[in-house]
């Protein structure tokens, strides 16, 4: 997001993150970004799914909110290490430069083989779905939520807005339905958020809804399922 001030901190565990002035928000938990990312959307939401399905070796991933590109680091990673085979998509509003997305500096705490990674996941095209690495396409798309409009239908869910507290537009009913809607049945939402508003609008959606144990710091997130048919 250009002229939009930012700053790096880094988190408990050592993980670096970005706090924006504009919204007064942090990119990711202060109490440990990777940790925050691995817990959420990789162990709840990606392994939860594959846990459910361990025979299918295709999955469709839908983020919302690309940020920095680490829920798509991540990702990339679970993908090769199971060769499973993850197209991404992700949608970002305020798109970061790659100079600030090269400030965020996770190869410190992930590793050489993540750098390289991360490199090809900044650099790639947006508005195509680009294969990244053997098993892993990403798809970034410069859109607001309020205008997306899902194109496929989706296996795992990552809902990784800002805070109802700064971006409230973004937590409400209406702006759940499009992507609820294109969740396969067996399909897995996942969010740091644990809110009863969002619990009920998802439930209204037809998922079933649970509390899970949050990541460091947070008691509890939602971890939403939509049944088999
Ligand atoms: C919590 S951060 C996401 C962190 C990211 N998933 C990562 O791994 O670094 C929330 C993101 O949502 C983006 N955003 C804010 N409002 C949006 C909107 N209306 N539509 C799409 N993206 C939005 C922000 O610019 C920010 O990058």
């Amino acid at each position: 997001m250009k002229n939009i001030k930012k700053s790096q901190f880094q988190t408990a565990d050592g993980s670096p993150t970005l706090y924006m002035e504009k919204f007064d928000e942090y990119y990711h938990s202060k109490h440990g970004a990777v940790q925050e990312a691995e817990h959420v959307y990789l162990k709840m939401g990606l392994e939860h799914w594959i846990n459910l399905h361990p025979n299918i070796k295709k999955c469709h991933v839908f983020e919302m909110g690309f940020g920095t590109g680490l829920n798509a680091l991540l990702t990339e990673q679970k993908a090769t290490q199971l060769l499973l085979d993850i197209d991404y998509y992700s949608i970002e509003a305020y798109p970061l430069t790659p100079i600030e997305l090269n400030e965020v500096n996770y190869n410190d705490y992930l590793g050489a083989k993540a750098k390289g990674v991360f490199d090809c996941i900044i650099k790639a095209p947006w508005e195509i779905l680009y294969p990244v690495t053997t098993h892993f396409s990403l798809k970034k798309m410069n859109c607001r939520l309020e205008n997306y409009i899902p194109e496929a239908t989706i296996d795992v869910l990552y809902y990784d807005a800002f805070g109802a507290r700064t971006q409230p537009e973004i937590w409400e009913d209406h702006c759940f339905k499009p992507l609820v809607d294109k969740l396969n049945p067996g399909g897995v939402f996942v969010t740091y958020a644990a809110k009863g508003s969002v619990r009920r609008a998802l439930q209204n959606l037809g998922l079933e809804v649970a509390l899970v144990p949050g990541p460091p710091g947070k008691r509890e997130m939602i971890q939403a399922y939509r049944p088999l048919l």
